[in-house]
């Protein structure tokens, strides 16, 4: 008996990996986060399948219903939205089924801040323009961040930045971060990516307050850097015609001639 957790992806029934799909569909017992993975995941449950939504559940009780899973020999399919990674609160499960004794394994699934990305078609890491993307989030009820982790530190490098759980508080992060990055700054909003109802907002750290006014205060990515906004940035070295690399030596005396896979 293993319990597989698997990241159910931003939405999109289709961006589920092939491991996870199989997952599902040879586990009974399948425990799911109901309050974001789509319901069209659970038609890969097999037929008969004990299928529990856990939104409404403690921690004790879903590892309740993985113990009996256990006690009965059962898989059990545990779905998180996008990847468990980040924010799906599979660390403390983790930590309780070690405790118990219970075998596990992890499918990763593409997290929404990608799905989002490729949404806007955009590279989020621009040559010379940002490097780094920092995917993080302001307070919750339900988590306080670190008191080092603040919007101001991490826009202080001018990184490119993916603010989960905030779209509420959408003033507030426009004025942490308008110092560092300037009024002119590209921001871009999905809701829901890759949902039938994903919607976009783009617009500047200026307006972007007003642009999104209205919008759901749910399911939303906050998208902001330089990256978003520009097509004035250099060409990567790595398909340069002269660099000189493992897959395309440039001379028979490169230290890569004769290497190459
Ligand atoms: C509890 S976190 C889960 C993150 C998830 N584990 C991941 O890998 O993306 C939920 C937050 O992720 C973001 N999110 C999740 N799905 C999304 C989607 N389809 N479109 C936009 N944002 C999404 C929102 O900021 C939402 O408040």
């Amino acid at each position: 008996m293993t319990v597989h957790f698997i990241g159910a992806g931003p939405g999109a029934a289709d961006l589920l990996t092939l491991r996870g799909r199989d997952l599902i569909a040879a586990s009974p017992v399948c425990l799911y986060a109901g309050s974001l993975v789509p319901k069209a995941l659970l038609d890969h449950c097999p037929p008969g399948a004990r299928i529990i939504n856990t939104a409404p559940l403690t921690l004790d009780e879903i590892v309740d219903e993985i113990a009996q899973a256990h006690a009965a020999g059962q898989d059990v399919a545990r779905l998180h939205s996008g990847d468990l990674s980040i924010w799906s609160a599979m660390g403390e499960q983790l930590r309780r089924l070690r405790a118990l004794d219970i075998p596990f394994d992890v499918t990763p699934g593409v997290p929404a801040f990608a799905a989002a990305a490729a949404t806007l078609e955009a590279e989020l890491t621009l040559p010379g323009i940002a490097q780094s993307v920092v995917l993080t989030r302001t307070s919750g009820r339900a988590s306080a961040m670190p008191p080092a982790e603040t919007l101001a530190a991490f826009a202080a490098t001018g990184a490119t930045l993916a603010i989960h759980l905030s779209i509420h508080r959408l003033d507030a992060v426009v004025a942490e971060l308008t110092p560092y990055y300037g009024a002119a700054c590209p921001v871009a909003i999905v809701w829901r990516a890759s949902w039938p109802n994903e919607r976009i907002v783009r617009a500047t750290l200026s307006d972007v307050v007003e642009a999104a006014a209205g919008g759901p205060e749910r399911t939303a990515l906050i998208l902001v850097g330089p990256v978003l906004g520009t097509e004035t940035f250099g060409e990567s070295s790595l398909y340069a015609p002269g660099y000189d690399r493992r897959f395309r030596p440039q001379s028979a005396t490169s230290r890569f001639a004769g290497n190459e896979p």
